[in-house]
């Protein structure tokens, strides 16, 4: 009606100047006054008229009004049919390469599952189009399709999440692959910053990086990317998750290292961030908005990030405790005495009994609290200082044993334990519990001085359930993997065990994930941590850029008050 009210205004107009034997410019104030007030008090009352009905109806238009949107006021959305699915693929086959457009069995289960989520994809979690992408055109093209015709729209990187980012939740879904854009497009030494597309991997970077010819003087320098992550995780997928893994104590997570991005909203409008330079404050941070986002806001296609120099020399220390409230405080005496370390990683006496275990890992260590440390400086003297400093403040907190490498070889076998535990537990886990045995990963974030006492009440919960676990943390940030064994058939009981673990780092003013983010594996966590209201003001962000809700649907917020599942937590296995 509203906009039924603007062209029959302009079709007036029209009709008025053309049947108007004056010439335009000879039209009084009087007249041009009058159509203009008229057209303002019509307008108004017809707006009102508008606004109110739709009011009633759907709430939607009301929610105008509002700070947020709270679920109430969101209608029930609607989706694309099959046949407008076809109709948008047949469309889409006009602007891309149909080849491009795949409903292979095996391209749409590699897309479906990662063999690493705990809860498996249901038939009516795939999609039913896989589509590439291959530039940031191409992406805006499609998402005008999609958007057109309601078509929810996954989009999808290297498909090594863990919270069941890209299952689809809707029938007649596509996921949108970015990976194919994976060209490092410029490296600028002198600025320590990359453009890359968003396909390009961290580990590839990285490889890139390590055979520039740099023009540092000291030997042993090159440039890289200081965001670690699961291999292969392509940029897009590390910055929708705000990622980060065994760097991110120095270097921070994905969000502190990407300066700019280049992004496809939901209607095919191409926006980027910010220009490169370091500072900046123009307008509100974008680049911030997207991190962490998970592909709800928008489609990621290029970026810019930030680069590090590796330094030339570096050490490894391993530290075990008796008991781990020392350890955790002398973690934070090294950051109190102006320790920047590389690395802060501890493995808790489960996980050091598997580390025992394994034919892996040469070094014998204790069953005890362990600390792994990267630590690297300009040169040896400067290091060794470092050392020393760490091995002072470490015997101060009643550390048992002390190691560092003294050479290149002694630092990988030192550090081994730490660099290859996922594959160390898995070992374990077979062993004790057979080939059926599942890990289910969790990836709670506390304050470092909560972390004590969250690694032994969840353990507490862990043990009384029955359960084992072993533990790898990013101790200097405070965040956990405990890690859980479970049996197919105990899928249900290992959930209750995790949610019981992740609403105790709620209390501990902490975060139910610390880098894997939401999904819908942690959906219904969200308000409980963040409350309501933080909830509804990120589902009015969601809205305003993709008023058909069509990327990625039903992922970190609900959208849909009448959602039977929430999350897809074993309750909900057909
Ligand atoms: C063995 C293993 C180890 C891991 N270790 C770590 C770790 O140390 N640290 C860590 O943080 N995580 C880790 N993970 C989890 C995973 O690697 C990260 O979540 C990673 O960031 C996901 O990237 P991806 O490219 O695989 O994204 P995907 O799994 O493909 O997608 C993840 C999310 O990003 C969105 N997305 C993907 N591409 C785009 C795009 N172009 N635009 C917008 N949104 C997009 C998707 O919709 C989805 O919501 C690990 C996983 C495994 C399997
Ligand atoms: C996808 O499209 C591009 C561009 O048209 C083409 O070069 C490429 O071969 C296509 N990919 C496949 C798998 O056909
Ligand atoms: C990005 O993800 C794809 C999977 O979709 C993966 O095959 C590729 O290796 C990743 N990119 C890089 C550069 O590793
Ligand atoms: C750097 O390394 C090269 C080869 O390893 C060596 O020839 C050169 O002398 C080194 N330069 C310095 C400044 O140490
Ligand atoms: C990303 O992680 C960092 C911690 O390293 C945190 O400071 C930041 O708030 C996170 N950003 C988002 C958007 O989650
Ligand atoms: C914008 O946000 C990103 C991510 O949080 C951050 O890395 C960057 O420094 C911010 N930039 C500005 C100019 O504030
Ligand atoms: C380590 O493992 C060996 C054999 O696997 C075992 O004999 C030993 O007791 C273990 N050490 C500890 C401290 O548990
Ligand atoms: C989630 O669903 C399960 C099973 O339907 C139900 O028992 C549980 O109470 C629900 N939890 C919340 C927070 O709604």
């Amino acid at each position: 009606m509203y906009r039924q009210f603007f062209r029959h205004q302009k079709q007036w107009k029209i009709g008025r100047s053309y049947s108007s034997s004056q010439p335009k410019a000879a039209a009084s104030w009087k007249q041009i006054f009058g159509y203009t007030a008229g057209g303002v008090v019509l307008g108004s009352i017809t707006a009102y008229f508008y606004f109110e009905n739709v009011n009633l109806k759907t709430g939607l238009s009301k929610s105008l009004y509002d700070s947020t949107l709270p679920i109430k006021n969101l209608p029930i959305m609607e989706y694309g049919s099959a046949h407008d699915l076809e109709a948008a693929i047949a469309e889409l086959k006009q602007k891309i390469n149909p080849a491009n457009i795949s409903q292979h069995k095996d391209t749409i289960l590699s897309h479906s599952d990662n063999g690493c989520n705990p809860i498996k994809p249901l038939e009516s979690q795939k999609p039913n189009y896989v589509i590439f992408a291959e530039s940031t055109e191409e992406v805006s093209e499609i998402l005008k399709i999609m958007h057109k015709y309601k078509i929810p729209t996954i989009p999808f990187g290297a498909g090594t999440s863990l919270e069941q980012h890209f299952f689809t939740t809707r029938p007649n879904s596509v996921i949108l692959d970015t990976s194919r854009m994976n060209k490092i497009l410029k490296v600028n030494e002198l600025d320590l910053d990359a453009t890359v597309q968003c396909g390009v991997s961290w580990n590839q970077l990285n490889d890139h990086l390590k055979d520039l010819p740099m023009s540092a003087e000291e030997n042993g320098t090159c440039l890289m990317f200081g965001c670690d992550c699961g291999l292969n995780a392509n940029v897009s997928g590390m910055i929708a998750t705000n990622a980060s893994g065994v760097g991110a104590q120095k270097h921070g997570s994905m969000v502190q290292n990407v300066i700019s991005i280049t992004a496809v909203l939901a209607d095919g409008t191409i926006v980027k961030t910010k220009q490169r330079p370091r500072k900046s404050s123009a307008g509100y941070n974008l680049t911030g908005l997207f991190s962490g986002s998970e592909g709800t806001l928008a489609v990621v296609t290029e970026c810019i990030v930030k680069l590090t120099v590796v330094n030339p020399y570096e050490t490894v220390c391993v530290v075990q405790f008796d008991d781990l409230y020392q350890s955790v405080n002398a973690v934070g005496k090294f950051a109190q005495n102006g320790l920047t370390l590389d690395a802060i990683e501890m493995l808790d006496p489960n996980m050091m009994k598997a580390v025992n275990f394994s034919s892996q890992v040469s070094q014998e260590f204790d069953i005890a609290p362990t600390l792994f440390m990267k630590l690297s400086g300009l040169n040896k003297i400067v290091v060794d200082e470092m050392v020393k400093k760490v091995e002072k403040i470490s015997r101060d907190h009643d550390c048992k044993k002390f190691l560092f490498a003294k050479d290149k070889q002694e630092e990988e076998e030192l550090f081994a334990a730490r660099k290859n535990a996922l594959w160390i537990m898995l070992d374990y886990g077979y062993d004790i519990y057979g080939d059926d045995v599942k890990l289910w990963i969790t990836d709670a974030a506390v304050p470092l001085s909560r972390a004590p006492e969250y690694l032994q009440r969840a353990n507490e919960i862990v043990e009384k359930s029955g359960f084992k676990s072993v533990t790898v943390a990013h101790l200097g940030a405070g965040n956990f993997h405990i890690d859980l064994f479970y049996l197919p058939h105990q899928l249900s009981a290992c959930e209750k065990v995790v949610k019981e673990m992740c609403k105790l780092s709620i209390e501990l003013e902490g975060t139910v994930t610390g880098e894997h983010g939401v999904g819908l594996g942690k959906k219904e966590l969200l308000p409980l941590e963040l409350g309501e209201s933080s909830v509804d003001l990120m589902r009015k962000i969601k809205f305003a850029m993709d008023p058909n809700g069509i990327l990625n649907p039903d992922k970190v917020i609900k959208i849909d008050s009448n959602e039977k599942f929430n999350g897809t937590w074993s309750g909900k296995q057909d």
